[in-house]
């Protein structure tokens, strides 16, 4: 399984959902609670997890534009949405879902987030949302995206950006040499600059507190145990893929690392909600 391929998604999405940090979603829907409609943009859609796990927090009336580069991710969030909803119905380029009270109204861009923030951001979003995407990017980066999101005073959450926490069980002698390769691995460049890796989740908090937002940060830890057997033989696989790709570690190290049969896992996330004051 490699990258962002949608199995891959799939699968940790279980765990994504219920990780997410409880007290921030309950600020997020305080914060748009009574509005109607409300326009949302979610960066690196994937195939729409954030989405399923968002729209619930919001009102009955929703416009979404998901955004992604990879068309086949973007084909497989309109499949697994309108799986998802209680009704779909295509017209033209929208996608509307019917789930319970709801009528959520989907559209699908492709786009570079290098390349094109602007244009994927469109004009006036009330909510900038994404999920796993922001240890991708550079610290350059977040700090233009910031000033993007207060230009256009859109409330702004992002979900399960790693913070550089691993506890594997059970333990191995080469956990931490693992671990210095891995985030050596996240700190290359995704596209966007050398990434932020696991200091995104400062740096995002940084540069919105930079740009006179009110910051909130939440632990979202993935907490990983009995039933999360596959999640966990994937995630002991990338890890060593990605340790192993960099000079830091030999590979013997790394086969004996990976050899072990792991019960359970710690992975470090944080969730960010900054809002505009005033607004
Ligand atoms: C870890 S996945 C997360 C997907 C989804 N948000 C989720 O939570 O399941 C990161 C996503 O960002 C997208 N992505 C990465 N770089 C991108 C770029 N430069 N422009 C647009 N999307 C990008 C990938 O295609 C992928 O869908």
């Amino acid at each position: 399984m490699s990258g962002f391929a949608p199995e891959w998604l799939d699968l940790r999405e279980g765990a994504d959902h219920r990780s997410r940090n409880r007290r921030l979603e309950r600020a997020l829907a305080k914060h748009f609670d009574g509005w109607r409609p409300i326009t949302v943009v979610d960066l690196g859609c994937g195939t729409g997890s954030n989405l399923r796990a968002s729209a619930p927090l919001l009102g009955p009336e929703q416009h979404w534009t998901l955004v992604d580069h990879d068309q086949a991710l973007l084909d497989a969030a309109a499949q697994r949405l309108a799986a998802w909803a209680d009704g779909a119905d295509r017209q033209g380029g929208t996608l509307a879902l019917f789930k319970g009270p709801k009528r959520i109204d989907v559209e699908f861009r492709r786009a570079d987030l290098a390349r094109d923030l602007e244009d994927a951001l469109g004009a006036n979003a009330n909510l900038v949302t994404a999920s796993a995407l922001f240890d991708l990017v550079s610290a350059g980066f977040i700090a233009r995206f910031a000033a993007a999101i207060a230009a256009r005073k859109s409330a702004f959450y992002t979900v399960l950006t790693y913070d550089g926490d691993q506890r594997w069980m059970p333990e191995h002698e080469a956990d931490a040499a693992l671990l210095a390769a891995f985030h050596a691995h996240q700190r290359r460049d995704k596209g966007f600059g050398p990434s932020a890796g696991p200091d995104a989740p400062d740096a995002l908090s940084d540069a919105f507190a930079a740009v006179g937002y009110s910051v909130q940060q939440g632990d979202s830890a993935w907490r990983l145990g009995a039933g999360d057997g596959a999640l966990i033989a994937e995630l002991t696989a990338g890890f060593a893929a990605a340790a192993g790709e960099t000079p830091q570690i030999d590979a013997p190290t790394v086969a004996a690392w990976r050899a072990v049969d792991r019960t359970a896992a710690v992975v470090g996330h944080a969730d960010t909600l900054a809002l505009p004051l005033g607004v």
